[in-house]
């Protein structure tokens, strides 16, 4: 997995059907954050860094933004990416999130925002590539402090009218080595009272987001 994405970095965005299908998800899930000016926020799997740009219009130059990807190749474009817009404000750590300890990470926002804990967490398209999305669901309840918010988008086959499509959807998810059952955001709804659902694209992208107990 970790070959596919060195192999597919630096063309990611433009192969990934970001604007087409994607970029839709990202922002439902973003919007529906609800982020506030100042708040540190985990992407956990961040890839490129498509979201950046999304989160750090929500939470101001006085927030920060840190973002986990296993990949160094990803994390180089996203690297490209920080440096050309002049972003000060985010820290990227190369670190596999199944086997992180979480104190390497709220010690980065203790020393970037103060915070022993995060004031959110966002992950998008990337549950379903890890090997287990389960660890990556405990670290996010390990680092998030209580009250906070999390943000799960990730695929699923379409549904109804739009099953049509399903052949593509698997051509998708098996490109990306994602694994279309996985269905991260189940626990997100489970633990937050307030989850919101949207469903997009016929059913081919989910977007959950609440606040954490
Ligand atoms: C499909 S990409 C999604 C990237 C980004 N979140 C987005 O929305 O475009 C999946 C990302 O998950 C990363 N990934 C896979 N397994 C991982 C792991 N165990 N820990 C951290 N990142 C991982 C990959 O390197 C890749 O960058």
């Amino acid at each position: 997995m970790v070959k596919r994405y060195t192999a597919g970095a630096r063309l990611y965005d433009v192969l990934s059907g970001e604007h087409l299908v994607y970029r839709a998800g990202r922002v439902a899930g973003i919007d529906a954050l609800r982020l506030q000016r100042g708040d540190i926020v985990l992407d956990l799997g961040c890839g490129t860094g498509l979201n950046l740009p999304l989160l750090l219009e929500r939470v101001g130059t006085e927030g920060h933004v840190i973002g986990l990807d296993r990949s160094s190749s990803m994390l180089a474009v996203a690297s490209d990416r920080v440096r050309s817009h002049g972003w000060s404000n985010v820290s990227l750590l190369e670190a596999d999130a199944l086997l992180l300890n979480p104190a390497q990470i709220t010690s980065i926002a203790l020393r970037e925002g103060g915070r022993s804990r995060f004031d959110a967490a966002f992950s998008s398209y990337a549950m379903s590539v890890f090997d287990d999305w389960m660890p990556a669901w405990a670290l996010i309840r390990a680092v998030v402090r209580p009250g906070g918010r999390a943000g799960i988008v990730d695929m699923a086959l379409p549904t109804g009218a739009a099953a049509v499509f399903a052949p593509l959807a698997r051509l998708a998810c098996a490109a990306g080595g994602a694994d279309i059952t996985a269905r991260p955001w189940q626990a997100l709804e489970r633990e937050a009272a307030d989850a919101e659902h949207t469903v997009l694209r016929g059913g081919h992208i989910h977007a959950v987001t609440g606040t954490l107990p």
